[in-house]
């Protein structure tokens, strides 16, 4: 089996981070046997935007359409305004390949820094289910009288049943096959319609799963609550927005943004998935050869296990616990002295062994 893998390394540590991802995935596939993977990359992002006008070709998402999956580094970097580059390139992918689920897990692995000082391992053990298609991303709204001093704008959250019931259902189907608790992150108090709503639909369909424990939590108080006493979360699903800035936070607790993996699903499989660290950019490390790859590598795992392979997945986290375990081969972020090649070396030779 031969799997066709569009690379979109981006910019600042993106291409960085990517060439360990790709390593990895390789001397995974040489280890294993049974597959194969043939890469393709593709120079998009901010660089191209200044030579060509635009972040990916016109016919871009046509060209992606015939892969089975893509690796995506990071996008945006100074010099061009992040929502051109952002909606251009990322967003414009998730939404055309309806990856409507981001998977994002909050795991604190052994030998992880936490600043919980009393938090360990079995606490911080949760996986976000971010809505990853509308609701505060919907791109919906208005910019008017633009630069007149009666200018207007106007950002619209949009909520769809069909948006709002297919990510609650995925999360309640993952609950319920991991056995774990499921909690819903909402704001029904001030977003008196379109949380309302969530929260009404969250409801409906958790009659469906009687067998699913449930909570659900506003916003606010799950973010304290992600700070004091993370043992409260496994499963989690929230909207687009919130599940973007609560994984950062989840990173934070768990290791922090060099560890922090994603996957951007399309579980019908009719357009690829992509696989993507939720760190950005970082333009005050780019260059330097420091960022952390095991989010990336993480991000791979994802990938792997959506393949079909969830032995993999579980190899290659084992993989990155030993080595943060043992300590020896970390970035600075980490707490350690190496390169990104370095680690990513590391990851190779336990592949390997
Ligand atoms: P960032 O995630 O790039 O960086 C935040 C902090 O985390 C920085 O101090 C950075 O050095 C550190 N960091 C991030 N990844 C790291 C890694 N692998 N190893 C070690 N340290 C790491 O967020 P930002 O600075 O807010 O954004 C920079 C640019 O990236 C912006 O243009 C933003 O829009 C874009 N961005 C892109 C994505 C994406 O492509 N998925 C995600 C987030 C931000
Ligand atoms: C992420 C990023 C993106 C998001 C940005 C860069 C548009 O922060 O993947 O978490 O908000 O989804
Ligand atoms: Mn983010």
């Amino acid at each position: 089996m031969k799997y066709r893998i569009a690379v979109i390394a981006g910019d600042g540590i993106g291409p960085e981070v990517i060439a360990e991802g790709v390593k990895t995935l390789e001397a995974v596939a040489e280890k294993d046997g049974r597959f194969s993977f043939e890469f393709e990359h593709f120079p998009w992002g901010c660089e191209y935007y200044l030579k060509e006008g635009r972040m990916m070709p016109e016919n871009g998402i046509e060209i992606l359409k015939g892969f089975d999956a893509i690796l995506l580094g990071a996008v945006g970097y100074p010099g061009v305004p992040d929502h051109i580059s952002l909606w251009d390139l990322l967003l414009t992918i998730r939404k055309e390949f309806d990856q409507y689920i981001n998977v994002r897990p909050v795991k604190l692995l052994k030998g992880a820094p936490t600043p919980l000082k009393d938090a360990t391992c079995d606490d911080i053990d949760m996986i976000f289910i971010r809505e990853n298609s509308e609701g505060e991303y919907a791109g919906s709204g208005s910019w008017l009288y633009k630069g007149q001093p009666n200018e207007v704008v106007i950002q619209n959250g949009v909520f769809s049943r069909k948006g709002c019931e297919r990510v609650i259902r995925y999360a309640f189907e993952l609950a319920r096959k991991e056995k774990k608790t499921l909690t819903s992150i909402s704001k029904g108090n001030a977003l008196n319609y379109s949380m309302v709503f969530w929260d009404q639909v969250f409801s409906e369909i958790s009659k469906e799963y009687p067998d699913v424990t449930t909570y659900s939590y506003l916003v606010d108080a799950a973010s304290m609550f992600m700070v004091k006493d993370p043992k409260r979360f496994e499963v989690v699903v929230t909207s687009n927005l919130f599940g973007d800035i609560l994984t950062d936070l989840g990173a934070a607790i768990a290791g922090g943004m060099g560890l922090a993996a994603g996957a951007n699903l399309n579980p019908e499989r009719k357009f690829p998935s992509m696989f993507e660290p939720i760190h950005g950019s970082a333009p005050d490390i780019a260059g330097k050869k420091i960022a952390s790859p095991l989010a990336t590598i993480w991000s791979c795992a994802q990938m792997l296990e959506f393949l079909g392979y969830p032995e993999w997945e579980k190899r290659l986290i084992d993989i990155i616990e030993e080595i943060l375990v043992e300590g020896e081969y970390l970035t600075p972020d980490l707490g350690g002295e190496a390169t990104t090649e370095k680690v990513g070396d590391e990851v190779i030779k336990k592949i390997r062994n």
